[in-house]
């Protein structure tokens, strides 16, 4: 999909389609307004007739509209102008795409930027619709052999903004959001791909290809024999049971004005099939756990996101990938292992796997020196039970750094919620024979993961995203990956990019 911005009055656009507004009850937008006066009120009759209330989500296409350029106008419903928040505007612009893209309009030209979006401005407006647009149009047909195509698809989105003075900062926000969308859907077809074709060693081609792609960017894919060496002992603990071998993918990127500076490392979990192992899953729904490596999807997806901005950042990406599988060479629940940390782990429950691999990948982490570590995971379905799918869990020992993420989250729409890492649920974690257990009983699940982790993240500041209730969605028919967290983990980079003001940095919602 093409996106562009410009300022223009409506009725000269030379297109096959106008997008514009009408708010409920049968009340125009200001562009629909001037379409109106011009037309000699050919939309207020129309309403008045009684065809279109506004109610949010509802569309009416309109052809030969007189004294206008344009082959058709869509009318889109945008519910009460009150009540339009983020929500209500992200719902307004996928009806608004997904119609034009099934009514022929290949180029079109969309003034729903311009609507009064609660508390947001007008680049938040321009960089949510094209992400949004994006997403609209995610279909995953890889594997089909019949795929469904659309005779007149929707090509080319002219996004407007109301006058010429904005158009220099909407154009840098199109840019950044056109690659934040790339990124995320690289992360959604990374997450939707199946195991037996997403397998470790996928992930470290899809690694290395990307490194040949960017500039400043380098790879490394550590084998099995290394790990063993090295004694990453709780991930090959996890790796033992299944016949494809572990990769560990380190991936770095180097754009920092300063080409020492302390890099920014993001740590994702790549589980390519989760069967819990000796401790099982139940059959129902176990096809969902080839998302489990949805962590690692999204830090793909944000570094190539991020090196095709060019962020001014040294980055780190670390992804060690595993399947989880039972077997008669499996790791058995009672197992103590030493991890890389020297830290010995009694492994009581096989399908808490995902702190096992994380906790050798923390420890791998302290060799880059970071400034921060930043995991992502698949990690409890505890996270689920609490925040379902709408907010990512989020856990950290460093305030500032919650603070940032909570924000770029805001931002973004790809929000996260804190959790509490307070050493009063440590207990839960004692082993009677180790010196941890690598599960923390029913109470507080996403709580004591998170803790398992605090114990490898020690020399660093650290944050934690359970992204288990928010990486996929489950309902039959939107059932698939969503490809976050990365918008907000781009936002957060973004931000962080700052110094330079020629990035869109968060800004607060005021109301
Ligand atoms: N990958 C799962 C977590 C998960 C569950 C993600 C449901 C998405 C949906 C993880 O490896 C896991 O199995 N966690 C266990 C931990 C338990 C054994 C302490 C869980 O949440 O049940
Ligand atoms: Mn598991
Ligand atoms: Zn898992």
């Amino acid at each position: 999909m093409e996106f562009h911005i410009k300022s223009g009055n409506p009725e000269k656009q030379r297109t096959a389609c106008v997008v514009v507004g009408i708010y409920e009850p049968r009340r125009l937008s200001a562009v629909a307004k001037r379409i109106d006066d011009i037309s000699k009120g050919h939309i207020s009759s129309i309403l008045r007739k009684g065809d279109m209330e506004g109610k949010a989500g509802q569309t009416l296409l309109l052809h030969n509209v007189p004294n206008t350029l344009a082959d058709r106008i869509l009318l889109v419903g945008c519910g009460r102008e009150r009540e339009l928040d983020d929500n209500q505007y992200r719902k307004i612009i996928t009806k608004a795409i997904r119609t034009l893209h099934e009514t022929g309009s290949m180029e079109v030209v969309c003034y729903l930027t311009e609507l009064n979006v609660r508390g947001r401005s007008t680049a938040w407006r321009i960089r949510q619709a094209v992400e949004t647009a994006q997403s609209a149009l995610y279909v995953f047909d890889q594997l089909k052999t019949k795929k469904e195509s659309t005779r007149r698809p929707l090509r080319q989105i002219v996004f407007s903004v109301a006058s010429r003075r904005e158009l220099p900062r909407a154009e840098q926000v199109r840019r950044e959001a056109q690659k934040i969308a790339e990124g995320v859907k690289l992360a959604k077809d990374l997450a939707n791909l199946p195991g037996n074709i997403c397998t470790p060693s996928y992930l470290a081609e899809q690694a290395k290809s990307m490194c040949t792609l960017h500039e400043n960017f380098s790879c490394k894919v550590l084998l099995e024999n290394h790990l063993d060496r090295q004694g990453l002992n709780a991930l090959l603990a996890v790796s033992k049971g299944s016949k494809v071998p572990p990769r560990f993918i380190v991936l770095e990127y180097k754009a920092a004005a300063k080409k020492s500076a302390a890099p920014i490392v993001l740590v994702g979990k790549g589980v390519t099939f989760d069967s819990g192992g000796i401790s099982l899953k139940p059959s129902k729904d176990m096809d969902e756990m080839k998302y489990d490596m949805s962590g690692a999807a999204a830090v793909l997806g944000t570094m190539s996101a991020a090196a095709e901005l060019q962020l001014p950042l040294n980055l780190v990406g670390i992804i060690p990938a595993v399947e989880n599988l039972p077997s008669g060479k499996a790791t058995k629940p009672g197992d103590i292992v030493t991890s890389l940390s020297g830290q010995s782990i009694e492994i009581l429950n096989t399908d808490a796997e995902g702190r096992l691999i994380l906790c050798d990948a923390l420890t791998y982490a302290e060799r880059y020196n970071p400034d921060v570590v930043i995991d992502i995971a698949t990690l409890t379905g505890a996270c689920v039970v609490a925040l379902g799918k709408h907010a990512h869990g989020l856990l950290s020992n460093h305030k500032p750094l919650t603070n940032e993420l909570l924000n770029a989250g805001k931002f973004s729409g790809d929000r996260a919620w804190e959790l509490p890492l307070w050493d009063d649920y440590q207990d839960q974690l004692e082993s009677r024979f180790a010196d941890i257990a690598n599960i923390g009983g029913r109470d507080a699940g996403a709580i004591t993961a998170a803790c398992f982790l605090s114990r490898f993240t020690k020399k660093y500041h650290w944050a934690h995203l359970d992204i288990a209730g928010t990486a996929w969605l489950s309902d039959k028919k939107e059932k698939g990956a969503t490809g976050r967290p990365v918008p907000l983990l781009m936002q957060y980079l973004i931000d962080r990019s700052s110094g330079n003001d020629i990035y869109t940095l968060s800004e607060p919602l005021e109301y």
